[in-house]
Parts: C-alpha cells; structure tokens; sequence
C-alpha cells in the first residue's frame, strides 16, 4: 500500500473538518497535536524554512490558518486577536508572555515556553507577546477562528504598554529587520 504524502491541502482541510465539531478550538488543537507529532512530515509539507516570516495557506472569514516562522532573536510585541487561535510548534520553540488589560494599558500576566511538539490554544480575548530567544527558527502552524487579516484589534509597545491599532504592516518589517540581522551573523 503506498504511503500517503502529507501536503499542505490536507492541513487546510483537516482544521476544516475540525470547524464542524461542537467546540472547533479544542478539535482543532486535537489535530495540530496530531501533525506536530511528524515534524519530519510538516517540514515536507511546507518547505525547508530559510527566512523568518508568515506564509498563508488558508484565508476565509471563519477560518485562517498561517505557516509562521520565527527568525533567531525576534520578539514581536504585545497584541490580541479577538479570535481564538492555536498554535503547533514544530520546529525551535516559541517564548509566550501573557498580559491583562488595564485601564491605560497592560499588566504582565505570566507566560508560556512553546517548544517543538507543543500546542497552545489561546482564547479570543488573549493579549500575548512571543519571542524566539534560541539560535534556530521558531516554526509552527498558526490556526485562527476567523479572517486573521480583516479583523480590527490593537497592539501594544513593548516598554510603554500604548495601545494602537494593529500595524501588519509593522508587523512584516520586524520580520525584515530581524531576518537581516540574523543573515549578517550567519
Ligand atoms: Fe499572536
């Protein structure tokens, strides 16, 4: 019997199907704990990582599911969803710090280490800053219950907690900027 290659239309249409279940998050966590358990399998889905960035492999306004890498050294600031999201690790590990809302700003509110084989789920009103501290790329399967790109939410500054809208834009220069630092050291 031949052996079935994973691709990257099988992840879209597995955290589809998990859309259908009574509580999607949790079915969808049940299938990123599944695919990050075959790093090997993902890696051939989805390409050998180089650069840090976001790649898409599935927009639709119930459902976004992104291929993030993180580059060696990034830190992107605090921000929320307003959606649920799950997040697989398969590669590196990813740093999560939590914050409350406050009025005029934010409180650190603990955090939670991500490495390779983890999965995280975060609730829709979840305000997190993530960081990849290690010398590898942080790589995983970002999930979300809506249209990641439309929604309107905010951000914050790191040292200042001053709320603002959420700048992708902003967001895809980080990536630039640590990308180059990380190539100069390499
Ligand atoms: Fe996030």
């Amino acid at each position: 019997m031949p052996v079935m290659t994973l691709v990257a239309d099988d992840i879209v249409a597995r955290c589809r199907a998990a859309l259908a279940e009574h509580t999607p998050a949790l079915a969808v966590r049940d299938v990123l704990d599944e695919l990050v358990n075959d790093p090997g399998a993902l890696a051939g889905a989805l390409g050998r990582v180089e650069r840090g960035g976001i790649t898409t492999l599935h927009n639709a306004a119930d459902l976004t599911i992104l291929h993030v890498a993180w580059t060696p050294g990034m830190a992107l600031n605090p921000h929320e969803h307003r959606m649920w999201a799950v997040i697989g690790m398969y590669g590196g590990q990813e740093d999560n710090a939590f914050y409350r809302r406050v009025p005029g700003g934010l409180e650190p509110s603990g955090g939670r280490e991500l490495p390779c084989g983890d999965v995280l789920v975060l609730g829709d009103d979840v305000v997190h800053a993530v960081a990849n501290s290690r010398r590898e790329f942080a790589v995983a399967l970002h999930v979300y219950g809506g249209d990641f790109f439309s929604v309107e939410r905010s951000e914050w500054e790191f040292d200042t907690y001053e709320e603002r809208p959420r700048d992708f834009e902003r967001t895809l220069r980080l990536f630039e900027e640590a990308n180059a630092r990380w190539s100069a050291q390499v």
